[in-house]
């Protein structure tokens, strides 16, 4: 079961009092225990075009020093998964020790879930924002979408792997020489629950100055 994108509520308009902070148990919950999924257990179904335009407007509600937006949603699904890959799979066709099973990987790394949201880090020339805090509300966009698809009812991860590394790609993917892939974030079902994994925790990451 999953929500509808009409169970999100309307975001606020400019200068509207926000009452949005208050004790919510759920959200808490949810950051206590929030797993993702692996690649490999991803199955249908997968949010609908509805539900992904609202997670997406969800993630747009990031913390954005100088309102700059500075990232944008590329939405890879349905057909254009496989168009998507066999894009990746034409970069590296000629390159040297490339053999039919990467070639059929990267026509199928898209095909892997039934959805995949893009987050690609966008920064704008600004004088007051730093390139580093525009790539970090990216980072975030990302995990916004994670939460907001846990919350709806869905599997995800956050992954990047060679396209986000790798110019050409980036390049076939329609993104600017200044862009960088911030995240794949891949959604649907989980085929199976996920496993609590050997994690760091705050244990001696926390100091008191
Ligand atoms: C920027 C970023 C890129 C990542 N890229 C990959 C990746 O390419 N492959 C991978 O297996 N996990 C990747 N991860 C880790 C997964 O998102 C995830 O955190 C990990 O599988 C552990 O699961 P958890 O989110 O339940 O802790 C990446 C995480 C971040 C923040």
């Amino acid at each position: 079961m999953t929500l509808p994108a009409s169970a999100i509520p309307a975001a606020p308009k400019e200068n509207e009092p926000v009452n949005a902070v208050n004790e919510n148990a759920a959200m808490l919950a949810l950051l206590a225990r929030r797993r993702s999924t692996k690649i490999a257990h991803f199955a249908e179904p997968g949010p609908s075009p509805d539900q992904i335009d609202a997670l997406i407007a969800l993630s747009t509600r990031v913390p954005d020093h100088g309102k700059i937006g500075p990232w944008r949603f590329v939405v890879i699904d349905g057909d254009a998964r496989a168009r998507a890959g066999e894009a990746l799979a034409q970069v590296i066709a000629n390159d040297a020790g490339v053999d039919d099973a990467r070639l059929a990987a990267a026509r199928g790394i898209f095909l892997r879930a039934p959805s995949c949201v893009m987050v690609v880090s966008s920064p704008k020339p600004s004088p007051k924002v730093p390139e580093w805090e525009q790539f970090m509300s990216a980072g975030a966009a990302c995990f916004a979408l994670l939460l907001g698809a846990h919350a709806m009812g869905f599997a995800g991860a956050w992954i990047t792997e060679w396209p986000a590394f790798d110019a050409r790609a980036r390049k076939a993917l329609g993104l600017a020489d200044h862009e960088q892939v911030a995240g794949f974030v891949y959604l649907g079902t989980a085929r199976e629950p996920a496993i609590e994994r050997v994690r760091a925790t705050s244990e001696g990451r926390v100091t008191r100055f």
